[in-house]
């Protein structure tokens, strides 16, 4: 949820070290810092707000040295302070750190190290790391390293600067990879850190420490043993996060579908062969992703039982540790997730493999914790995805689950990349009318949509997004459940969305808008057919197959949720409280 980077080289650490921070903001955004070293001394610059405000305001840049460390935080132990930002010093301010992660144990750890005399400065658990490292150190930089990651319970990654000029990492449960660049060294949370200095990367793993001095590295594991690793060569299109002509990530995101569904279809064939193999002859599959990726994983049951005719379970990745407990030897776990980092995912994962189960799983970042412990992934192709809602991900997720079910059920689908394309270029092409139904919701305090079979799981979808964006409170509701509870909330002034193609749902969910309407309520209907029960009609286009019309409708409601977003005067991009990657349980 925070981003770490460490940098030891040939040039001014501050200016490398903030415009790596800029890179990695999207995971987490509500405090900056950084330490360099100059002349023997630990310099530290740190404050509340965004990278480029926190570096406007401190001139981080131009803070000296050629060794440093840096942070961006998104709060979880102590509020959103100054002092609370990373990063965090030990009493002789001769060892700085910064964290990403939770320690379990800090509560124990302070109140030993309080009785030895230290005095902390923050309420946050990381700054035990820098006292441990401190207490440590007697026996070296090599033994402190090791001794405090012993001490430590919990998940991490840290980076630690050290008086001498050493920087060091430690990973357990969070991800930590190196950079190798021809003149220096990176330690960071994500490729994203490094990708525009060097595309050589170390991936570090479970209980490894790493130890950069006099420019040269070294790694071993908690116990001191030596660890090699291979370079791994990152593709630089990783680094291409530029917004463009665009004011936020978020719609450079949405109007990228139009490429991103087809890059979806983009497959080694070798690597599709053995995913649909895998799949196609498992006794039980169990799916599994969070928010956004685990509504993939419902249309993806959908899919699978309709046109494969094979069985799976869905488990979001929270509840995974209680629904999994019973998983049959020879099961499968799928696992969607667009960072491949999400904690709850990783954590379902593991326990699927301890009970034999093989994994396979659908992400976007194939350098992530997910692709590397799977039997088999496929990648959504789309690009990093910057903005903290999940847009051209997930339709990337529904194009690569329609190619999956599509060779599953020997082409029944028909998909093609070409009308993808077309479609969703139609769509985005209707912005004019989407704005007008924003301007029917301004002002909205709750917002329904409602939607059966595979719509129901894009009327989640569009809640979430009316949620995170705009701070508005969205419901998605199967729409044949209307009776049974929900149309007691319907009066004047409610606004419904209706997701309503033309397809086998389309007779009963016209029903239900009537049912609405006729008790006042305002009804929206994205459908590719106009009907008089819509007070505003969103077109989409007709689709020759029918299971493709989540692809497309989904995209005027994160269209809506960007426009009400604005509306409200949130910033698209960086929601309050939440971080593209979810790295916490
Ligand atoms: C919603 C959103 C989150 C993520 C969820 C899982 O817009 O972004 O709900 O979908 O945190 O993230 P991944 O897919 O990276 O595992």
């Amino acid at each position: 949820m925070c981003s770490i980077i460490g940098y030891k080289g040939k040039n001014s650490a501050a200016p490398i070290l903030v415009d790596s921070l800029k890179k990695m903001e999207y995971r987490g955004y509500d405090s900056v810092g950084v330490a360099t070293i100059d002349d023997g001394s630990i310099l530290v610059r740190k404050g509340i707000g965004k990278v480029i405000e926190v570096n406007k305001s401190l001139n981080i840049s131009e803070m000296a040295g050629k060794i440093g460390i840096g942070h961006t935080r998104w709060a979880t132990h102590g509020g959103v302070t100054d002092s609370n930002a990373h990063p965090h010093s030990a009493c002789n301010k001769n060892i700085a750190v910064v964290h990403n992660g939770i320690i379990e144990n800090y509560k124990e750890l302070k109140a030993e190290l309080t009785a030895k005399g230290h005095v902390f400065s923050s309420e946050t658990d990381t700054e035990v790391i820098a006292h441990l490292l401190e207490i440590n150190i007697s026996g070296g930089i090599r033994k402190a390293m090791i001794d405090t990651c012993k001490s430590l319970k919990g998940n991490f990654a840290f980076v630690a600067v050290f008086q001498d000029g050493t920087i060091a990492g430690a990973r357990y449960e969070e991800p930590l990879i190196i950079g190798v660049a021809n003149d220096g060294y990176f330690i960071s949370s994500d490729v994203l850190g490094f990708l525009q200095y060097t595309d050589k990367a170390i991936f570090l793993e479970n209980g490894d420490i790493c130890i950069v001095d006099s420019s040269k590295l070294e790694i071993f594991d908690f116990e001191g043993s030596p660890v090699a690793h291979p370079i791994t060569q990152v593709a630089w299109e990783l680094g291409d996060i530029d917004k463009g002509k665009y004011a936020h990530h978020t719609l450079k995101e949405i109007n990228d579908q139009k490429q991103t569904v087809v890059h979806a279809g983009r497959q080694d064939e070798v690597m599709m062969q053995k995913f649909c193999d895998i799949l196609g002859n498992a006794k039980s599959i169990y799916i599994t992703g969070s928010g956004t990726s685990y509504h993939s994983a419902l249309l993806f049951k959908h899919m699978l039982a309709r046109f494969g005719k094979i069985r799976a379970e869905t488990v979001m990745s929270s509840e995974a540790e209680y629904a999994l407990s019973s998983m049959e030897a020879d099961s499968i776990l799928v696992a969607i997730s667009q960072s491949g980092e999400t904690a709850d995912v990783l954590d379902s994962v593991k326990l699927a493999k301890s009970q034999g189960a093989k994994i396979l799983s659908i992400l976007n970042v194939t350098t992530s914790s997910l692709a590397r412990s799977s039997d088999a992934f496929l990648s959504t192709n789309c690009g990093p995805e910057i903005g903290v809602a999940a847009t051209k991900s997930f339709t990337g997720q529904l194009a690569l689950i329609y190619n999956v079910t599509d060779r599953l059920c020997n082409g029944c689908l028909g998909t093609s990349k070409a009308e993808f394309a077309i479609a969703v270029e139609n769509v985005l092409a209707n912005v004019a009318s989407i704005a007008k139904a924003a301007e029917k919701m301004n002002g909205a305090t709750d917002i329904y949509l409602l939607g059966r079979s595979l719509h129901y799981p894009v009327a989640l979808e569009g809640a979430l997004k009316l949620k995170e964006l705009a701070y508005v409170h969205a419901e998605g509701i199967a729409a044949g459940e209307l009776k049974h509870g929900p149309l007691a909330l319907m009066e004047k002034n409610t606004i419904v969305i209706m997701l309503n193609p033309h397809d086998d749902t389309f007779s009963d969910t016209i029903s239900n808008a009537h049912e609405i309407k006729a008790r006042g309520a305002t009804v929206i209907g994205i459908s590719d057919s106009k009907d008089d029960v819509y007070d505003h009609w969103i077109e989409i286009p007709r689709l020759n197959q029918s299971a493709f019309y989540p692809l497309v409708e989904v995209i005027p409601l994160q269209i809506l949720a960007y426009q009400l977003a604005l509306a409200n005067s949130v910033d698209p991009d960086y929601p309050r409280n939440l971080a593209k990657s979810v790295t916490v349980r």
